[in-house]
């Protein structure tokens, strides 16, 4: 557990939740040909710890939220709604996924090469018993796995706090080794602003595939998104960029603000898309990641 402090427009609050790590989701043994044996118990590990938490004082909760990042932030999209049913239903539970909103997008070379690397994941790792089932019935289960599907089956409010120009998957989804980034590609990759007009194109094109995935939540009146545009990743473990003078700021808000809002249902409809890079002046204060 960890406490991440709520600064909002009306208050300072501090609020203890619950964040998730890495990959809390697969349970399956596997044997390896050398004779090793690996074994994914994310999923127990998880239980384990919900169930103990449980046990400490988590079930006289009046408020609950669950968080975590990157992975882990699409652990908590994985697991939103199951840890939600944990609670009765007069307890306000709710979601922060930071940097968790993983694309099924091409790499610049053509290829599908990150929903091969999921792809992976999901069959090595058993994850399908976590996927929800309305998707499973229509889909394959990696296509389940990718948060734009996930987030359709969701029925807890959940604030989704991403980069459009997120720096970990412009490396690894979009520009990743196997697509042999030329020298170019690899400057840009490294640092956005060594990017050229055509490189940002195809940044930007990335960009509308994520904004265009937000259109589902459009109607979903107690969820809330803080989707800026500054080249970083896991911006809610940061107090530089959680909450600070130089914190990217959307509708003039940093995200503490904007997500403590959106936590005490403060304002309505608290959701904010950031215009295309560079538009944004609050993201110079951003260090490269
Ligand atoms: C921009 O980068 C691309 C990709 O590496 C390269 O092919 C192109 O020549 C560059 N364009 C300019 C104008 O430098
Ligand atoms: C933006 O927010 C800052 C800090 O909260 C405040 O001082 C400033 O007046 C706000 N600006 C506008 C235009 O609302």
């Amino acid at each position: 557990t960890s406490c991440k402090i709520l600064i909002s427009t009306t208050g300072t609050k501090c609020l203890c939740g619950i964040v998730m790590g890495r990959r809390f989701l697969g349970t399956r043994k596997v044997e390896h040909r050398d004779g090793s044996t690996l074994h994914f118990r994310g999923l127990r590990i998880y239980q384990a710890v919900i169930d103990e938490l449980m046990e400490k004082g988590l079930n006289n909760a009046t408020q609950a939220l669950l968080t975590g990042c990157s992975a882990g932030g699409l652990a908590t999209i994985l697991h939103c709604d199951d840890f939600s049913a944990r609670f009765s239903r007069d307890v306000s539970v709710k979601c922060l996924a930071d940097a968790g909103f993983f694309l099924d997008v091409k790499d610049i070379s053509g290829k599908r090469s990150f929903w091969s690397v999921y792809d992976g994941v999901v069959h090595l790792q058993n994850v399908r018993e976590v996927l929800p089932k309305d998707c499973l019935a229509n889909k394959e289960p990696t296509e389940c796995f990718f948060p734009a599907e996930l987030i359709k089956s969701i029925r807890t409010p959940m604030f989704i706090l991403n980069s459009a120009y997120d720096s970990w998957q412009i490396r690894n989804v979009l520009v990743p080794v196997s697509s042999a980034p030329d020298k170019p590609w690899s400057i840009c990759k490294d640092n956005i602003r060594n990017c050229n007009s055509t490189q940002i194109k195809v940044l930007d094109a990335f960009r509308n595939t994520m904004v265009g995935a937000f259109k589902v939540v459009e109607d979903k009146e107690d969820w809330g998104l803080f989707i800026d545009s500054c080249f970083t990743h896991c911006q809610s473990l940061y107090g530089i960029s959680w909450n600070s003078e130089i914190s990217p700021r959307l509708g003039n808000k940093s995200i503490a603000e904007a997500a403590g809002d959106w936590y005490h249902g403060r304002s309505q409809g608290e959701k904010e898309i950031d215009c295309e890079y560079p538009c944004n002046p609050t993201c110079s204060g951003q260090l490269p990641p």
